[in-house]
């Protein structure tokens, strides 16, 4: 693959919401497992652990929770809350759970402060994952990043028999998208580089960060 077609699966990686039966062979799997193995982390401590199930009855239960809590937060403020029901969550092929083991912060040697040491810790987690996710898109497989929120967090662990002391980060899916969603709008690359001092012409209004911004 030359570079050209790298930059083309990273540009074609979406995040996919809605997705169709059809199912994610051992092999793709594993080629997805295989590019996590090489996500580059925090003094090569590979902190991340995957719980990957393709059993339906534990979807049904992550679906469940994930609609709970959703029906409980938009019950707190049903105005406000405008949180995406996470439907898609366990409707796939295979859902992966991406736990990570804390305890390897404590060989980063020369990392002291504890906020430094979760930065390295999260960022090598989200590196394995974001492996995977250009894996599955070379594949023309969808995926999405799901956040696992406190709400959440203590149903999940029961369900997958997650131990302490690993924390439960996120849960991907994995599968055929029913529709290939449009691409979501992308800052220019003038607007986010700085060359040799940061600009501060381009340092954004309080008003121009918000979430899906249209372009
Ligand atoms: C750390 C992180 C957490 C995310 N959490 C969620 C989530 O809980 N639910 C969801 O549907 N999408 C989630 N996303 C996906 C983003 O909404 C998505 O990447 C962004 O809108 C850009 O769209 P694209 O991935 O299709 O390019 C998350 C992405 C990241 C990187």
């Amino acid at each position: 693959m030359n570079s050209k077609e790298l930059l083309d699966v990273v540009r074609s990686r979406r995040s996919v919401r809605v997705y169709r039966t059809g199912k994610v062979t051992d092999k793709q799997l594993e080629m997805i497992l295989e590019a996590a193995r090489w996500a580059p982390s925090g003094a090569n401590t590979q902190p991340w652990e995957f719980v990957v199930t393709r059993d339906r009855a534990k979807m049904k239960r992550v679906r469940q929770i994930y609609d709970q809590e959703w029906k409980q937060r938009k019950l707190e403020d049903p105005v406000n809350y405008k949180g995406l029901k996470k439907d898609y969550v366990g409707d796939v092929s295979v859902l992966v759970l991406v736990c990570a083991d804390p305890r390897t912060m404590r060989v980063y040697l020369t990392t002291r402060q504890p906020g430094d040491r979760e930065k390295l810790f999260q960022a090598s987690v989200a590196n394995a994952v974001e492996h995977m996710m250009l894996m599955a898109a070379s594949m023309g497989l969808g995926t999405v990043w799901v956040s696992v929120r406190e709400e959440v967090e203590a149903e999940l662990r029961e369900l997958f028999k997650v131990p302490q002391p690993l924390r439960l980060l996120w849960i991907m899916p994995i599968g055929h998208a029913k529709a290939w969603p449009k691409a979501k709008p992308r800052r220019k690359i003038s607007d986010f580089t700085h060359r040799e001092v940061y600009d501060s012409k381009k340092l954004r209004e309080d008003s121009d960060i918000r979430a899906w911004p249209k372009e």
